[in-house]
């Protein structure tokens, strides 16, 4: 009889988890601990969640079937609800995404995160802690192909504070928290549903539709980018959830050497599901030298006409910093526990295409994570909840 704490179930990946274990028929209890103020609206947040992967009806008869409980993981260690006290897991999925978020970032997913293990400690019969992390915690100067065991490690070079963050957050888990049967989980970078392509985010997706659109690559078309559909990375979850043994504590979900994907692969299929655009010629540019190139080229394309689109044109960068890495997460330690390889971004790419909004409507949808750190983020528990909706 599994009761599973989950946090974050109103983001991608908490939903993508609910949307696939609500429909199994097995004696497992989700509790989802949601910023709410009652548990009605918690329950219409996750809903509303699940209506990104299923139909208003589907959506409202899952939701029914999990126990809510108001509340923020930072402050969870002060949080005496005796339900959380029989929960025999915890799903840790709740972040702050934004990489320009500052300090608030730090607060959020390093404290905030080890507020929820203080708490997680007097749950008497705690099985397994489940961390997601990322693996982009390697930082810019990790080697190709990345092995979990490198990091965190102290002298990475982080590109955004948030990767920053959930090192740090790894680091501190380990040594305050010998006692806690933590696993940590560290999803690559996640795209897209591979059977419901966009509809349940186009977070990132908006990238790989604008480096098209603009025919221009930081990078050469032979280097790869390491990227999951989020319904492979949820059932993975959820295998090392309930999975009694695992091998490590420490585990890349991610598409591996096998798995990865070339540029020159991404390009590949979006001409053959768009092959009214014609046969691709992309340049390759210096992120750091050729900033008016880039500018120039996203005005001709896309317009500078807009705050959303300037601030496209900055994710935009940020991004190709990230893409130019050319980096591949090692996931022999995934294949050891007899979980199948991710589907590769080649085969459903098209799904994706097939269901999405223009490429600025998409980057409006993932702004939030570009938000500077003055700005409070749209979902701050400091807002009332009717802001936040
Ligand atoms: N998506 C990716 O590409 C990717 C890649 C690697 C790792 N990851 C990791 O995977 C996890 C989930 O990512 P995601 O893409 O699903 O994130 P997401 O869509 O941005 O969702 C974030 C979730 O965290 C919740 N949250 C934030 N602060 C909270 C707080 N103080 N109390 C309670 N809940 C809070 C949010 O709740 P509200 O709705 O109330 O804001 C939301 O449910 C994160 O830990 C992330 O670092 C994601």
């Amino acid at each position: 009889m599994a009761r599973i704490l989950l946090t974050g179930a109103t983001g991608l990946i908490g939903g993508a988890v609910l949307h696939q274990a609500l429909d199994r028929e097995d004696d497992v209890t989700w509790v989802c601990l949601v910023r709410c103020g009652n548990v009605e609206q918690g329950r219409q947040r996750v809903a509303a969640r699940l209506e990104r992967f299923t139909d208003p009806f589907t959506a409202q008869r899952l939701a029914r079937k999990i126990e809510i409980v108001p509340g923020d993981f930072t402050r969870a260690d002060l949080d005496m609800d005796p339900r959380l006290d029989a929960c025999t897991h915890v799903l840790h999925l709740a972040a702050d995404t934004s990489w320009w978020g500052g300090e608030r970032v730090f607060r959020t997913n390093h404290d905030g995160t080890l507020a929820l293990a203080r708490r997680a400690q007097s749950m008497a019969g705690l099985q397994r802690f489940l961390h997601v992390g990322t693996a982009m915690i390697c930082g810019a100067d990790a080697p190709s192909l990345v092995e979990e065991t490198a990091y965190p490690a102290a002298e990475a070079r982080h590109i955004v504070g948030y990767t920053e963050s959930k090192a740090a957050t790894e680091t501190s888990l380990a040594a305050q928290f010998p006692d806690l049967p933590i696993v940590v989980a560290r999803p690559s970078i996640v795209v897209g549903h591979a059977t419901l392509g966009a509809a349940p985010s186009s977070s990132i997706l908006w990238v790989l539709r604008a480096a098209d659109a603009l025919r221009m690559l930081p990078c050469s078309p032979e280097s790869c980018v390491d990227i999951v559909p989020a319904d492979w990375v949820a059932e993975t979850l959820v295998a090392l959830m309930t999975k009694p043994d695992l091998k490590h504590d420490l585990y890349h979900l991610s598409a591996g050497a096998a798995g990865r994907t070339r540029w020159a692969d991404v390009i590949a299929a979006f001409e053959d599901a768009e092959p009214s655009d014609g046969v691709r010629a992309f340049r390759q540019f210096d992120l750091d030298r050729d900033h008016t190139r880039l500018r120039k080229r996203f005005a001709e394309v896309f317009g500078l006409d807009s705050a959303s689109k300037r601030a496209m044109l900055r994710a935009t960068r940020a991004y190709y910093a990230f893409c130019a890495l050319n980096l591949t997460f090692a996931n022999d330690r995934l294949v050891e526990e007899g979980i199948p390889q991710a589907p590769s971004l080649a085969s459903y790419l098209p799904v994706c295409l097939a269901n999405s909004a223009a490429i600025v409507e998409q980057f409006v949808d993932d702004m939030e994570m570009f938000a500077p750190a003055s700005a409070a983020p749209a979902s701050s528990p400091n807002l009332p909840l009717a802001a936040t909706a």
